[in-house]
């Protein structure tokens, strides 16, 4: 399956999990990464090219840090700039029909944190319905998240034990995640 992973780290020289993540996705050489920081550092995102992009794939993975309960900012705008009318929704807008999305997600809060009573009240899956609803007014497939929680204080081999899971779990068939 051809996968487009989207990353979108405001500061990925001094990240250690996406860096992880990212690092282990250019190990296995299947995946196609865009790094938005780094694409667009003056945030004039080329809509045109980033559609014709995610013509190519079947899947799309937005790989991002949680911040403050949703995605970086640049993340933010791209969806605001390249999920445009009539190309993503509404009349004419299909191009996104039937492609599979997801989201890959690290945050500072644990697991136990994200839930009712915990630290951070929600599930990670309240926080994210914007989002989630988002990709799927735009005819997408939503599949199940990736979240590596609490990753702040993950030691170098907890990274790369997550990294490997990551990998499996983005490559899954849609069948095997949705169950
Ligand atoms: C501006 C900012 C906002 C953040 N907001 C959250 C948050 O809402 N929930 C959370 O669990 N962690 C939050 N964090 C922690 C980051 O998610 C965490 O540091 C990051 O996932 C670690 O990944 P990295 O090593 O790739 O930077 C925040 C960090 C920053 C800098």
């Amino acid at each position: 399956m051809n996968i487009l992973v989207i990353a979108a780290h405001p500061h990925l020289h001094q990240s250690r999990a996406n860096l992880a993540l990212i690092q282990e996705l250019r190990k296995q050489g299947d995946f196609h990464i865009r790094d938005l920081y780094r694409e667009y550092p003056a945030w004039h995102i080329d809509v045109e090219k980033e559609q014709r992009i995610l013509l190519q794939y079947a899947r799309i993975v937005f790989q991002f840090p949680f911040y403050w309960y949703s995605c970086p900012p640049l993340l933010k705008k791209w969806f605001d700039d390249v999920l445009t009318f009539g190309w993503a929704y509404g009349p004419g807008g299909e191009n996104l029909l039937g492609k599979e999305f997801m989201l890959a997600i690290t945050t500072g809060g644990t697991e136990a944190s994200y839930r009712s009573g915990g630290d951070n009240s929600y599930t990670i899956s309240e926080f994210l319905r914007p989002i989630e609803k988002t990709l799927t007014r735009c005819n997408g497939i939503l599949l199940p998240a990736f979240v590596a929680y609490g990753v702040k204080h993950a030691s170098a081999a907890e990274l790369t034990e997550t990294a490997a899971k990551y990998m499996e779990f983005i490559r899954s068939p849609r069948a095997v995640l949705v169950h």
